[in-house]
Order: structure tokens, then sequence, then C-alpha cells
């Protein structure tokens, strides 16, 4: 077992994107999920782990996964041999009956809500990592959610505007490499090109340095992005990008809590994250999720967006809570950070977006939350 927290890593990007591919029939998840992949790591450019198996998976049931395992890891560009040890738990435990691992028939573990740092069954590398800061780059923001649709792209790119109206210097990343959604909001179309130091330029629009996947990838393309691939896209879009001199870099991380976001954690150092979510308790539970990820990996929190918060009734006729009302501010009482924002749910802010226009740029009530928020972050990170 080498120590070498990249060999774990390396390890992880390829079994865990592979395993999610294999489907295993006992537990019905796949043998990444099942907790099946176990202890890999990388030794002498090959591929080791254990594939677990219970009693109950037959003879050809191992064979079919291995085998469609092993496809799966060439498939993801594995140059090195791939090395499995199968273990049947009948038979370690007949041949090893003092062994202290735990039976491999346990029932399948429950998802790990932060499972993309440490792999089910895997053993995560300890030490601290080493974060690479981004030169000219004060303060790097994440903007974060539990789940996807809660208007966490809206509110980074409302937020990197409203900044830039106040007069900071503002980039915006989108690391969204499945669901790009930068092109439309920002209003940008066109490929971004090298300066001679073989730095990408960012794309300018409404006074904000923009990077996304999208300026890459046609939009009729499908983006099938495989999990070392995502993870070096984001790294580049850190590093490989000429984004200094910025006062803020706003990064608009893909929901949940994977790999783009333990890249971007790992990947250069975080001032504060923002957690985006509405007011019902589902999201609030996905939220919980990206908090905690966040926390564990010692990224301080700036607080809590609470996004869609109200309507207002045509008219002055007063407001409705569709999703329900204060579950913000419970969110961030409950883990003692600030509530930053609320937005209203506006058919301006949906426009806004669609139209490639954020609501923000028009003075108005919409924009004044968004300087509120703005504000915000800017009293918690002082340039
Ligand atoms: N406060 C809001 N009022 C109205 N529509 C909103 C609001 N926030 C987000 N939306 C809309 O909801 C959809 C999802 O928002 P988006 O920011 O793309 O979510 P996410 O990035 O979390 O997936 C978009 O169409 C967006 O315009
Ligand atoms: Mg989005």
């Amino acid at each position: 077992m080498t120590a070498d927290p990249s060999a774990f890593d390396t390890a992880r990007a390829v079994l865990e994107p592979a395993g999610t591919r294999v489907r295993d029939p006992i537990s019905n998840k796949s043998v990444w999920l099942a907790g099946m992949l176990t202890d890999g790591r990388v030794e002498d450019n090959a591929l080791k782990f254990n594939f677990e198996f219970t009693a109950q998976h037959s003879r050809d049931d191992r064979a079919r996964m291995v085998e469609a395992l092993t496809l799966n890891i060439r498939e993801h560009g594995w140059p090195g041999e791939v090395v499995p040890n199968v273990l049947v738990e009948g038979v370690r435990r007949a041949a090893t009956p003092a062994s202290p691992r735990p039976a491999a028939a346990a029932p399948p573990k429950a998802p790990d809500p932060v499972r993309g740092m440490s792999g089910p069954g895997m053993q995560a590398h300890g030490g601290p990592i080493t974060l690479q800061p981004i030169p000219g780059v004060k303060h790097l923001v994440a903007v974060a959610s539990g789940k996807g649709g809660v208007g966490k792209s809206t509110v980074a790119t409302n937020l990197a505007v409203s900044l830039a109206k106040l007069g900071y210097l503002v980039g915006l990343m989108d690391a969204d490499i499945y669901g790009p959604s930068l092109p439309l909001m920002m209003h940008i179309k066109g490929k971004p090109m090298a300066n001679a130091e073989k730095k990408v330029l960012p794309l300018m629009s409404y006074g904000v340095k923009c990077m996304s996947i999208g300026f890459m990838v046609d939009d009729a393309e499908p983006i099938i992005w495989r999990g070392p691939m995502v993870m070096g896209v984001v790294k580049q879009f850190l590093h490989d990008v000429a984004w200094a001199p910025l006062d803020y870099l706003i990064v608009d991380l893909p929901p949940g809590t994977g790999d783009a976001q333990l890249t971007m954690i790992q990947g250069a150092p975080i001032a504060g994250a923002v957690i985006v979510t509405t007011p019902q308790d589902i999201a609030l539970l996905d939220a919980v999720r990206g908090l905690e990820m966040f926390k564990k990996l010692n990224v301080p929190i700036l607080g809590v967006v609470e996004n869609m918060s109200w309507m207002e009734l045509p008219g002055g006729a007063g407001k409705i809570f569709p999703f329900g009302e204060g579950g913000g501010v419970r969110l961030a009482q409950r883990y003692e950070t600030a509530l930053l924002g609320q937005v209203p749910l506006d058919q301006a802010v949906r426009e806004g977006g669609d139209e490639g226009s954020p609501a923000s740029l028009e003075d108005g009530p919409i924009a004044d939350v968004f300087l509120g928020l703005a504000t915000a972050v800017n009293r918690a990170l002082p340039v």
C-alpha cells in the first residue's frame, strides 16, 4: 500500500466512474455504491483493488462483473494493468477464519453523503493537502448547492455581476461540466483564445471575466465527460486561465458532493462557500450535505442564500410562499452561519437568466437583493 495521496486519488478517480456503471444484481446498486470496491490504490502503474463478493454471487456473476468493470476501467482510459483481488465472503472466511475484516455480506452501505472524498470502503488518505493558490486572485468563492435547479447558477451570475457593479474585479468560473449555463446566462458566444504564456483568456461580459466548458463545446454536443476528465477541466480552469488580477473569483459548482467539488476544494484555497437552497425541507436536506462536505474539508462557510423565498402577488396583494417559509433561516441557525440573502421567485429573474441579461443589471428591488448579497460577501472577505 502506498502512502502517496495522488495514487489514492488516481485509483478513486478511475474506480468510481467505472464502478458506477457496473450493476450488482444482488443489491441492485452499482458495485461502487454497494461498497464492493475497496482498498483501491496504484502501485507500479497497476490499478489494484479488492472486489468483494458475497456468497450469493454465483461464479458466473463474479466473472461477468469483473469483466464488465475491467472493460469500464479501460474505457476510462486507464493505461496500466488492472489487478482486481477477488474476495468471496464464504471462501475468504473459510480460508482466514480469524480475519479481522468485516464480512463482505454486510448489507449494502448507504451512500455516504460526502462519498466523493472517500469512496465506500476505500481508505481516505491522511495528511494535509497542499493547496495551490491562484496568483493574483484575492478570494476564491464557491457557490454550491446540494441539488440542481435551486438557482445556484442564477445566484452565482448575479453575485458576480453585483460585485462588479460595486467596482470589484470579478471572475466567474462555471465548474458545472455536465450542465454549463454560464454562456447562456451571461450572453457569451465564442471561443476563448490563449495568450503568449499559454493561459486561456476568459471572455468578458457585464464587467465579469468568464470561463465555461460551454465555450469549448457545441450546444448540441452531448457532454460525456468522465470522472478523471472532469477533474482535469476543473484544475485547468483554476490554474490555466488568465484570471489575474481579480478581487473575487466566483465558482459556480455543479450540484452535489462529487468529483468536481472535491477537485475544486483540493485544487485551490477556497476563501468561503455560499450555499444556495430553496426553502423546502427536501432541498434543505441536500444543502446540509453540501455544508457538511465543506465543513469536513475545513472550507469556511460564508452563509446561506435562500432562493425562491416568496412570490409577490400582482397588484401589491401581498406575498405567497410556494416552497414554505423560513427554511433558509433555520439552516443558517443550525449551522451558526449567516443568512446572506433571500431572493424572491420572480419572473424577471428567470427571464434574465434565459435571455442572458442578469436581473441584477436593472436597478430595482431584485438588483438590491443581489447587491445586499454582494455586500455581505465583501464584508466577510474584504479586499
Ligand atoms: N429567484 C428566481 N425566480 C425565478 N426563477 C428563478 C429564480 N432562481 C432561479 N430561477 C430559474 O430556475 C431555473 C434553475 O435555476 P439555475 O440557476 O439554473 O439552477 P441551478 O444552477 O441550481 O441548477 C432557471 O430557469 C432559473 O432562471
Ligand atoms: Mg447551474
